[in-house]
């Protein structure tokens, strides 16, 4: 049995000159928690050429999704941005990751804290109906440089605003704030400045972070997840794992492609 299965891209769209996102068809025997990744890649002069992609698709989809950067001479990337509907792609048969809610300890806010292609694992999560049943409140933080990166996040959170599952879900639990720090837009900042300084809770009009209630998954640039990391953990919180569930959580967004 090959480590990989091969499925076919079914559609693919283009964000900016730097991120896109695909669909791509699942095999029924993939199997997947909302908010892990998987290898996934292309067969390049016959061998697997493979990166880590979070899965944006939640897993009672019957279509894989997964948003990517663009790297210019990046190995994969530089040949992954331009598949097409009806080409091949790898995915690799195992699962895993540390974002899922079995990680957290009971709470009663999920603060989803993303940077780039790090909002994809939200993206799943925020599909998953379980999350909305944990948890009493999610905040969704997609932070960016530019607005127009934000796209795909606004995309999908107006699409499951229009859902007639997930619509009266959202409208109930789920607060979505989009950042930008390098133009003008309504929401401006970084995702640390914002926490620490309480302007994302002031905007938002929730109370401010609180160790008893707050549980939190991050996911993005590796200088925004240590600098997060050593504010929640001045505060006491602690990381959690596969082992010993936490009151927060993290993953690299992938960014050598
Ligand atoms: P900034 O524009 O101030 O660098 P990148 O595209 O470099 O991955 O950055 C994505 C977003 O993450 C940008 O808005 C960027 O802000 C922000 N960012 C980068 N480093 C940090 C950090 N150490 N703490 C918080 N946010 C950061």
């Amino acid at each position: 049995m090959s480590a990989f299965y091969k499925e076919k891209v079914l559609s693919v769209q283009h964000w900016t000159d730097t991120l896109f996102s695909f669909k791509a068809t699942r095999d029924a025997g993939f199997r997947f928690q909302n908010g892990q990744f998987a290898m996934i890649g292309l067969e390049v002069e016959g061998r697997p050429l493979l990166r880590a992609y979070s899965m944006a698709s939640a897993n009672h989809e019957e279509e894989l999704e997964f948003f990517s950067i663009k790297v210019q001479d990046g190995p994969l990337t530089s040949r992954l941005q331009k598949i097409k509907e009806g080409d091949t792609i790898l995915v690799g048969r195992k699962a895993t990751g540390t974002l899922i809610p079995d990680n957290l300890l009971p709470g009663s806010r999920l603060l989803l804290l993303s940077t780039g292609t790090g909002l994809a694992p939200f993206v799943s999560l925020i599909k998953d109906p379980d999350v909305y049943d944990r948890f009493e409140s999610i905040v969704l933080v997609h932070g960016c440089r530019q607005v127009a990166e934000l796209a795909y996040g606004e995309s999908v959170v107006a699409t499951l605003r229009d859902d007639e599952l997930f619509g009266p879900l959202l409208s109930e639990k789920l607060a979505y704030y989009p950042t930008v720090t390098r133009e003008p837009f309504r929401n401006r900042g970084r995702i640390t400045d914002l926490i620490s300084s309480e302007q994302l809770f002031n905007d938002l009009g929730q109370p401010p972070l609180d160790i008893a209630k707050d549980r939190i998954m991050m996911c993005g640039s590796p200088a925004m997840l240590d600098e997060l990391k050593g504010m929640f953990e001045s505060g006491g919180f602690l990381e959690g794992s596969g082992n010993t569930p936490g009151h927060f959580v993290i993953e690299k967004a992938f960014v050598e492609r």
